[in-house]
């Protein structure tokens, strides 16, 4: 052993001795290194439980709601979606050749959305109109916020500061399906609630 090594080895065993809580350089190093070894095994070790964790999958159910040979002109029918919990309250409506975004049908012309204001949870039920080639459900009875129903539910006027929720369609033959929703359903904080 070197005359170097044997004197940092006499001064360890001093401050060990007296109960010194300060460290020598030669301690500090020895245990940042044995601390960045531990920080290593912890990481290493949270690996397996990660890659355990199972991930929550969920989809939105696959709703029949209405027949296109049914659908009236400007007429909304009502459904819930995408279940019958607090809030689902939407409608499906062919607007009269009115092309919309994510409309479906020969027209492009029949969408579905929530009847419930996003600013406060206004009921709109009995609120859609078209006038000329506009077609928008509102005025809300609480603050008066509109919202066009061609394009995608946007905010036309009013307190509101999020699109309406619309219903994502598919058709098979006759048969108009909900298929998901796009945006939040007021009152919730997640569309799809656990049953
Ligand atoms: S609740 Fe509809 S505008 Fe306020």
């Amino acid at each position: 052993m070197s005359d170097l090594i044997k004197k940092e080895s006499k001064k360890d065993e001093t401050a060990a001795d007296h109960g010194n809580c300060m460290l020598n350089r030669r301690q500090f190093l020895m245990y940042s290194g044995s601390a960045a070894i531990a920080a290593s095994t912890i990481s290493i070790s949270l690996l397996p439980g990660e890659a355990n964790a199972k991930a929550r999958v969920v989809t939105y159910p696959r709703k029949l709601i209405a027949k296109l040979s049914e659908l009236k002109e400007n007429q909304p029918l009502d459904f819930n979606y995408p279940d019958d919990g607090k809030n689902s309250q939407c409608f499906v409506v062919k607007m009269d050749g009115a092309k919309a975004g994510g409309g479906v049908g020969k027209q492009r012309d029949v969408v579905a959305f929530s009847y419930l204001c996003t600013h406060q949870g206004g009921p709109m039920n009995g609120k859609y109109q078209a006038v000329g080639e506009h077609r928008v459900l509102g005025q809300c009875p609480l603050h008066l916020s509109t919202y066009d129903l061609t394009r995608h539910g946007i905010i036309v006027s009013g307190q509101a500061y999020q699109s309406i929720p619309q219903v994502l369609l598919e058709v098979d033959g006759d048969d108009v399906y909900a298929v998901g929703m796009m945006g939040l359903l007021y009152g919730r904080n997640e569309n799809l609630m656990e049953s």
